[in-house]
Parts: structure tokens; C-alpha cells; sequence
């Protein structure tokens, strides 16, 4: 369990981003299909990335970490099964399935289950491994599955879901034949996959559209590879300034995978400067009700950001109003925020945020990564100190918060765990 204590203050200066966690998971599972050295670089030093690394080192794969380079060798894999603790520190570990079913023949892994954001079904995960060629039996939460060989196939998923993509995506890879993946989630981190797979040698097209095309078959080999940056890192450092009138400027960012988040703040009356790899963001005293912000999959709204810029519009003149889209439980953090003073009104996927004048510091709980992130940017924007209890939550997701926070000019300071 650790806490962390957070004082109030203006969010300002200047910090560079790290590399995107949402990337960096999916390229250390499609690792598994290279024979040779995958030099990965730009992984931040996060909880998650610490979970997928004992992962691979349990099925086998040498893995060294220098800095922020992960050097990955699954020449020697010899495991096919995810332990079950490894399951539930990171449900995404599904995200492994695919490759180590393409791998090994085999793959065997707990059912993640529901979790902080509401129920995590992994339905379109398996159709799509079952359309490769896989037999997958689920039994008692575990998942069993096998194929002697994968061949190419239609994949039209119902909903275009970044994990279920991501393991169809690598799993093609290793199939024989061509594999044409409808309705797929265009995410950045998506495109960042398609761009490292293509650099092991595998035939990847159409990454940024809703259809991507796989041939198969393709023997993979080592490469160096940097995954983009953290567009929800960036956002998250975004919204902190714009809650407390601060002035930051963002180093090693992709711009253009922040437009919705940088038009709700332009709208709120924030002024935010574009250069390549950089943005700045300046804010004013007080921040005005920007229009309705749905979340949607990308190039909509991230669900990763609407607990991030609600807390950054508790204090705004007005109100404002959400509507979640993607996860049906991600709200959580709301009645937290209502510890601080925040008023604030959920009702199925809508929650409504009346603007108060001021808020207070209080004693809360990180309920998810996202929500978690949200108390961070509410107490630095409170009257007086805050304590949030499961702070593990938040170091799944930012790198050195407190670093990063102390470049920024406030104090995020650490109370007790880890
Ligand atoms: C990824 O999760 C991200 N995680 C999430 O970020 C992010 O919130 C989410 O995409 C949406 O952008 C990683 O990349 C590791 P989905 P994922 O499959 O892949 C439903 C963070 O904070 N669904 O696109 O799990 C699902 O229930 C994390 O960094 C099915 O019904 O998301 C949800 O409602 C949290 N069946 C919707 O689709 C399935 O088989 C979108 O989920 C799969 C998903």
C-alpha cells in the first residue's frame, strides 16, 4: 500500500513525456514472436512495464533493462502459462495470449475478470484467435488454448477494441496466409504496433484505418525499436496545469494525438501552442464549461482522459457534462472527488459537474490508474494538503510522478510504501 501526500500549488514549467505504456505492453508481447534481439526503447520505468517484463522472464525470454531500454530475447521460450498473481497485477496480460499461443501452440492464462472499470470480457480476444485456427476452451475463469498451426482469416471485430486488435494483429502474424482485420481499433498505439511488427519483418498494412491487413508466415528478426510517447501521460500533465491556472510546456510529445483533449481546453480558456514534438499549454484563473465530451475510440475522445479533465473543471464557472462511452464503470472516481468539495452527479454513462468555488484537501482513495490521476490533479488545485491511499494504482501508469510533479514546481511527495 502506498500514500501519497500532495500540497497545492501551480502547475508550471517545463517536463519531457515518457514513452506510452499502452504501446510498450503490446510491442513486449509481439516480442515473442521475434527470434533475436528486440532493443526496445523509450519504456518508462512503471509497475505494468515491471509486470510484463516477470512475464516474459517466467515464459523463458532473457530480459535485460538498461535505463529506459528493455533488450528481449525470446529465443529460448519454454512456458506457455501466465502464473495467475501475474494475471492479477495486470489484467492486460491478455495482451499476451496471442503471441504466446503463436509461439508456443499452446497458451494457458486466468480469465482477468472484472475489474476497477466494470467487467473486462475478452469475448472478441478469443473469436478472433478461433477464427486464426485456435481451440480455446474456458473453464472455471481459466482460459486453455492451442493450435498446431494458425492460418489467415476474416476478422470483423463488433467493436473496434485496441486488445482484441492488438492479439489478432500478432497472432496473424504467425498465421499462414493473409488475415484482413475489419472494424480495428486506430488507436496510436495501434499504428505503433503495425510500425514494429513491420520492423521484425512482418507484412503489416493499413494501420490509422479501420481495416488492417496481415501476411502471414513471414520469418520475424531483431530490431531496435523507440514506441511514441504517452499521450495520456501528456494529457494527464495538461489537465494538472489547466486546473491550477498554471503554464507548462511538454517535451518528446505527438501533438497531433491530443487534439480532443487540447479542444476541450481550448474551449475551457486555455491557450495551447503546437510546435513539432512540444506543446504548452497556459490557463487562465478560472476555467469556463467546454461543450459535452463523449468518449469515444480514437480519434474521439480517450476514456483514458475524461477522469483527468474532470477533475481539472471542478471549479468551473457553470457545468459540465460527460458521457462515457466505453467502459460502463468509470466513474469511480467521482465520489472521491466529492471528498474534496466536488459536485458532482453520475447517472448511467452521464455525469454532470457542477462548478464549486473552492475545493478542500481530504484523506482519499486511487480507485483505478485514470481515477487516480484525477485525485493528483484535484488536490494540487484544493485549499490546503490531500493524502490518497492507493497511490500503486497511479504508478502503474506515470513515470516518476514525483519527479516529474517537483519539474513542474508542486510537491508530490511519497508517505508510505513503496
Ligand atoms: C485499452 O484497454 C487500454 N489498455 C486502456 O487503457 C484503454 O482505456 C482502452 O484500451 C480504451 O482506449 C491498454 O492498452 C493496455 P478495449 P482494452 O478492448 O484493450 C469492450 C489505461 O488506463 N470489450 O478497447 O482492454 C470493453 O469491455 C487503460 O491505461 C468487449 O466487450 O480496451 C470496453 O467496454 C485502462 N469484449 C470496450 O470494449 C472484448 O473482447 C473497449 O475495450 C474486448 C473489449
Amino acid at each position: 500500500m502506498s500514500e501519497i501526500l500532495i500540497s497545492p500549488g501551480r502547475v508550471t514549467g517545463e517536463t519531457r513525456v515518457q514513452g506510452a505504456k499502452n504501446s510498450v505492453l503490446p510491442v513486449m508481447a509481439a516480442a515473442l514472436l521475434v527470434r533475436g534481439e528486440v532493443v526496445l526503447r523509450g519504456c518508462p520505468a512503471l509497475a505494468d512495464v515491471d509486470s510484463a517484463v516477470h512475464i516474459l522472464r517466467h515464459l523463458g525470454c532473457a530480459v535485460r533493462r538498461e535505463a529506459d531500454t528493455l533488450c528481449i530475447d525470446a529465443s529460448g521460450i519454454s512456458d506457455y502459462a501466465i502464473p495467475d498473481d501475474l494475471m492479477r497485477r495486470m489484467r492486460s496480460s491478455v495482451i499476451f495470449l496471442g503471441a504466446i499461443l503463436a509461439r508456443t501452440g499452446q497458451a494457458r492464462m486466468t480469465y482477468p475478470g472484472g475489474c476497477e472499470l466494470g467487467p473486462r470480457p475478452i469475448d472478441m480476444h478469443l473469436d478472433a484467435l478461433r477464427r486464426l485456427g485456435a481451440h480455446i476452451d474456458e473453464e472455471g475463469g481459466r482460459i486453455f488454448a492451442r493450435a498446431e498451426s494458425l492460418r489467415g482469416a476474416e476478422i470483423p471485430l463488433r467493436f473496434p477494441s485496441v486488445g482484441a486488435t492488438e492479439n489478432a494483429l500478432i497472432a496473424a502474424c504467425a498465421a499462414e496466409g493473409t488475415t484482413t482485420i475489419r472494424n480495428a481499433a486506430r488507436e496510436p498505439e495501434i499504428a505503433d504496433l503495425v510500425r514494429f511488427l513491420r520492423a521484425v519483418g512482418c507484412r503489416v498494412t493499413g494501420e490509422n484505418t479501420a481495416v488492417l491487413t496481415v501476411e502471414g508466415g513471414m520469418p520475424s528478426h531483431g530490431t531496435q525499436y523507440r514506441v511514441i510517447a504517452d499521450r495520456i501521460a501528456a494529457g494527464t500533465y495538461l489537465c494538472a496545469a489547466a486546473a491550477t491556472g498554471g503554464s507548462v510546456l511538454l517535451h518528446d510529445v505527438e501533438t497531433a494525438h491530443l487534439a480532443t483533449l487540447c479542444g476541450a481546453l481550448t474551449e475551457a480558456g486555455c491557450e495551447i501552442g503546437m510546435e513539432e514534438r512540444r506543446i504548452s499549454l497556459r490557463a487562465p484563473e478560472k476555467l469556463r464549461a467546454p461543450g459535452m465530451i463523449v468518449t469515444r475510440p480514437y480519434p474521439g475522445f480517450p476514456t483514458d482522459l475524461q477522469a483527468p479533465l474532470m477533475a481539472a473543471l471542478l471549479r468551473i464557472d457553470g457545468s459540465a457534462v460527460f458521457d462515457e462511452t466505453i467502459f460502463r464503470d468509470r466513474y469511480r472516481h467521482a465520489a472521491e472527488l466529492a471528498k474534496m468539495g466536488a459536485d458532482i452527479v453520475c447517472e448511467g454513462s452521464r455525469a454532470i459537474v457542477c462548478g464549486v468555488p473552492a475545493l478542500h484537501g481530504a484523506r482519499v482513495t486511487a480507485t483505478d490508474l485514470r481515477g487516480g490521476a484525477a485525485l493528483v490533479i484535484a488536490a494540487l488545485s484544493a485549499g490546503g494538503d490531500s493524502v490518497i491511499a492507493e497511490a500503486e494504482h497511479i504508478d502503474r501508469g506515470y513515470e516518476d510522478i514525483t519527479g516529474v510533479f517537483a519539474r513542474l514546481g508542486v510537491r508530490v511527495q511519497r508517505i508510505g510504501g513503496t
